[in-house]
């Protein structure tokens, strides 16, 4: 459908969402049509890249590149053998999705362990936050605090505990240990940064947390991790100069926002993504947060907003896809598919009386053909029951890939975002959130939100059954 680059390697089957290919339902001519003023509205709104400053990080020759990989040539000289980044949300999941994807060996415990053990914590639940800071090793650790903000409090918090632990052990070398990602001006940890001198990398001020996966957010760590930045960057590249195309039926990240809108107009408005790859997971919960806090917004007395959810071949073929199948038909199901597995093997036929066995036509198949028939047999049976089917589809999983499908996502929220007319950047709500429980914890001028957050506080005996 899209003139892609040579170099572009994502493609976007969209047969299964349009009128006349599914058994019922999907998307006219018409349809589209209907979008397109709003549709050049919003392509044009997007060329502004000092409010969609994202877009600027899709390109491998950004600072942000040179000046991750620098720290942590400089780190790898300190024989770091424990990498921990402190962060939630948009300075979190970046990083995961990366190490899923792209150096599972970094992951503590994991089968072929690396040389680096990397965690990444976006949680302060006491219970498994404080075994893994206590078990640290000042001497052998480095630290990476990642807040665009710089005063998010689950992170701030994480920073104390360990900047108190490294203080005790190392002395004044204790900010040797530490590298903090944030605002180039604003906030708390710049505060700190400044005044002890702590190694700081920036984010740009016009990318916001979830969007900042391309900046020293995501490139920090993918240099820790071994990735080469480079070639993220030369992905979502690549991706970007396909999504310079105008016109939505030529531009897979303008495609993939219009058909959600659209079809959520029709009653399909919650949103699966459903990697055929393990490794890909994370992905597709870096992908949730991106839609659903980008574009759940209210807008007047309207309440805007596309649900997210994440589904995993072929885990969830045991347990979503009979909802998928036979519930209601409010589901719009993106297939992630990843060509090549990287590694296989023969199932073989080694159990006794393996001629009668009710899966003898396994035996000899390979693992990666098991994989595959599983997903092909799962889009056939969605699409042949007219549930809407985009599949996006990649050769490999690699650094390349994974750049251009950061970008991709990034654009269609955005993109989508302006076909609703609501604002795709901001967060009101989870703004609320870190305000009141600010409150409740007796930050200055918080008096009044904790009071009256009071009567929500603790149960009313009368209603306790
Ligand atoms: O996308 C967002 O803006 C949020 O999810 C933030 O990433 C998250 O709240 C963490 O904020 P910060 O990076 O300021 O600590």
């Amino acid at each position: 459908m899209s003139p892609s680059p040579a170099n572009s390697l994502i493609r976007l089957d969209t047969r299964w969402v349009r009128a006349g290919e599914l058994s019922t339902g999907g998307l006219s001519p018409a349809d589209f049509e209907g979008l397109r003023e709003a549709s050049a509205k919003a392509h044009r709104e997007l060329s502004r890249t000092e409010r969609f400053g994202f877009f600027t990080l899709a390109d491998p020759a950004t600072p942000a590149w040179r000046e991750s990989a620098k720290a942590a040539k400089a780190a790898w000289k300190k024989n770091f053998t424990d990498f921990v980044i402190l962060g939630i949300g948009g300075s979190a999941l970046g990083a995961k999705t990366l190490q899923q994807a792209l150096a599972p060996e970094t992951i503590p415990g994991a089968p072929k362990p690396g040389k680096v053990r990397v965690r990444i914590l976006d949680n302060v639940d006491p219970g498994t936050l404080l075994p893994v800071l206590n078990a640290l090793d000042p001497k052998k650790t480095l630290v990476n605090v990642v807040s665009k903000s710089g005063t998010t409090v689950e992170t701030a918090a994480q920073f104390l505990l360990l900047a108190k632990k490294f203080r005790a052990a190392l002395g004044k070398k204790w900010k040797d240990h530490f590298v903090l990602t944030t605002d180039p001006e604003k906030g708390e940890l710049r505060r700190l940064a400044r005044e002890e001198n702590v190694l700081t990398l920036d984010v740009p001020p016009n990318v916001g947390g979830r969007y900042s996966v391309l900046s020293a957010v995501g490139l920090f760590p993918a240099a820790i991790l071994g990735i080469d930045g480079k070639k993220i960057l030369a992905g979502a590249a690549s991706m970007k100069e396909r999504c310079g195309a105008e016109n939505l039926l030529q531009n897979p990240a303008y495609f993939f926002a219009a058909a959600h809108v659209l079809l959520a107009k029709k009653g399909g408005n919650v949103n699966v993504l459903f990697p055929y790859s393990e490794k890909l997971e994370f992905l597709a919960r870096w992908f949730c947060q991106l839609w659903g806090e980008s574009l759940g917004k209210k807008k007047g007395s309207e309440r805007i907003g596309l649900t997210p959810t994440v589904a995993l071949g072929t885990t969830d073929q045991h347990s979503q896809l009979q909802l998928y199948l036979d519930g209601p038909r409010d589901k719009v199901i993106t297939t992630l598919s990843v060509e090549s597995h990287g590694t296989d093997a023969a199932i073989p036929a080694s159990l006794p009386g393996a001629k009668e066995s009710g899966v003898n036509f396994l035996y000899g198949k390979k693992l990666g053909a098991l994989f595959d028939a599983e997903r092909d047999a799962t889009k056939a049976a969605l699409a042949r029951n007219g549930v809407s089917l985009l599949d996006l589809r990649i050769p490999a999983i690699s650094a390349h890939s994974l750049g251009e499908l950061f970008f991709f996502f990034e654009v269609a929220t955005a993109f989508a975002g302006l076909l609703l007319e609501i604002d795709p950047l901001d967060q009101p709500a989870v703004e609320e959130g870190k305000r009141l429980a600010a409150a409740l914890l007796g930050k200055k001028d918080g008096e009044e939100d904790a009071r009256a957050l009071t009567p929500y506080r603790s149960p009313d005996p009368k209603f306790v059954l």
